[in-house]
C-alpha cells in the first residue's frame, strides 16, 4: 500500500472548492448539515482523493461541484470555481462547465446504462447529443474511446447490451461515457467499490493514466486501500467536515488526526493477521450535531475541551491541514 507518487501541483488549480456548506431540508423543517466549511483544489494532473466513512458528505461534495444536488439542497456558504469561473449562482457557467469541462462518473452509474440500447451506441450518443456528430462518424468515435479506456475487442464489444459484459467493462464503458466530452476535470464517486479486487486494479491504473495524461481527478472513496493506490493528495472527510487534508504519502503513512489514524487501524493488513481494529460508535446525527469536535464521541484522546470547541483546519505544514485541538501533541506522539 505505497501512496502514488505526489507531484508538485504547480499550475493554477483547475476546480477551486472553498469553505462550501450544503444543507437538506425537510418539509417538516429538519435541517441535516451534509457538508461544512469544505475546501478543497484540483489542479491538472493531480489526483485529489477524497477519503471518508460512507454518511460523511462525499457525494453530496461531488454533486455540488456539477451543480447537481437534489431540490431539497441548498448550498449555505462557500464557492465553487472552474478555471477561475464561480459556478455558484451562475446557471449558464455552471451548464457550461458540465457540458464541456466537468464530467462525473456517478456512484450508481453502473445501473444507469440502458440495458436494452448497445453499448456502443450509448457513448455514440453522447457525441451526436454534445458535438453533433452523425451517426457513422458518433459510432467510429465511440468505438475509438473504447479503446482509449482499453476495451479489447472495441469494434465487437461495441455491439454488446450491457448484461453481455462484465461489470469491469461496464464502468470502462461508463467511464468512456464521462470521457467523451474531454473533461479537465474528472469526479469520480466510488468507481471501484461494485468491482471485484482484480477488476478494481486495471479501472484504476485507467484513471492514474487519465490523471498523468494532465486531467484534473477528485476521485471519492472509503477505502484507504484504493486511495493508496491512487492519490497524490487526499482529503479526510468526518461528518461533512473536512479532518485532515495533505499529499497522500504523507496523510497515509504518518497521519495527523485521531480520525485518520482510526481509519488506517481500522484497515485490515495481510502482513498483520487480526490486527484491524474498527472504529467504535458512529457517525453523529447529521440533524444534531455534537457542538465541539464532530469526531469526540469516538475519539480515544477527547479531553473535555473537546466536547465544547469546534476546532478548525490548521496547516501544520504550507500542504498539510489538521482539525484537531490536539494535534501539537499528536504530532509528537505515536498514540493510535
Ligand atoms: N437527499 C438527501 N436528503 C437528506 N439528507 C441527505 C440526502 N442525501 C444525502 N443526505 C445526507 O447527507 C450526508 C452525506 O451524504 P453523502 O451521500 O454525501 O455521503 P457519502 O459520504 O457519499 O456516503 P456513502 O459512502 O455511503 O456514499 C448524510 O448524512 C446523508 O444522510
Ligand atoms: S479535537 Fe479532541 S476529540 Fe477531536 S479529534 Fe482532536 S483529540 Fe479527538
Ligand atoms: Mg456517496
Amino acid at each position: 500500500m505505497t501512496p502514488a507518487f505526489a507531484r508538485p501541483a504547480t499550475a493554477p488549480a483547475l476546480l477551486e472548492v472553498d469553505n462550501l456548506a450544503v444543507e437538506f431540508r425537510s418539509r417538516g423543517g429538519r435541517r441535516v448539515h451534509a457538508v461544512e466549511a469544505l475546501s478543497l483544489n484540483v489542479h491538472p494532473g493531480e489526483c485529489v482523493v477524497v477519503l471518508g466513512e460512507s454518511g460523511s458528505g462525499k457525494s453530496v461534495t461531488a454533486k455540488a461541484a456539477m451543480g447537481l444536488l437534489e431540490p431539497t439542497a441548498h448550498i449555505t456558504a462557500g464557492t465553487i470555481r472552474l478555471s477561475g469561473v464561480d459556478l455558484l449562482g451562475n446557471g449558464p457557467a455552471m451548464r457550461q462547465a458540465r457540458g464541456e469541462q466537468m464530467a462525473m462518473v456517478f456512484q450508481d452509474s453502473l445501473s444507469a446504462l440502458n440495458p436494452v440500447q448497445r453499448v456502443g451506441a450509448q457513448i455514440a450518443e453522447m457525441f451526436r447529443v454534445h458535438r453533433g456528430l452523425g451517426r457513422r462518424e458518433a459510432w467510429a468515435r465511440a468505438v475509438d474511446l473504447m479503446r482509449d479506456v482499453a476495451i479489447p475487442d472495441p469494434e465487437r464489444r461495441a455491439r454488446d447490451y450491457p448484461h453481455q459484459i462484465s461489470g469491469g467493462m461496464r464502468q470502462r464503458i461508463v467511464i468512456a461515457m464521462a470521457l467523451s466530452l474531454d473533461p479537465q476535470v474528472l469526479i469520480a464517486d466510488e468507481p471501484t467499490t461494485a468491482l471485484d479486487v482484480t477488476v478494481q486494479s486495471g479501472i484504476l491504473q485507467l484513471f492514474r493514466r487519465l490523471a498523468d495524461s494532465g486531467t484534473g481527478l477528485l476521485f471519492i472513496t472509503h477505502d484507504v486501500g484504493v486511495a493508496a493506490e491512487i492519490a497524490d493528495h487526499v482529503v479526510v472527510m468526518y461528518a461533512g467536515s473536512v479532518m485532515e487534508s495533505g499529499p497522500a504519502r504523507d496523510v497515509l503513512t504518518s497521519p495527523n488526526h485521531p480520525y485518520t489514524r482510526a481509519l488506517l487501524a481500522s484497515v485490515p493488513r495481510i502482513d498483520q493477521a487480526g490486527a484491524r481494529t474498527p472504529i467504535p460508535g458512529g457517525l453523529p446525527d447529521p440533524a444534531h450535531r455534537p457542538t465541539g469536535c464532530l469526531f469526540a464521541p469516538r475519539c480515544p484522546l477527547a479531553q473535555p475541551e473537546c466536547r465544547n470547541t469546534r476546532p478548525v483546519l490548521e496547516h501544520q505544514t504550507p500542504d498539510r491541514q489538521a482539525a484537531c485541538l490536539r494535534v501539537e501533541e499528536l504530532l509528537h506522539v505515536d498514540v493510535i
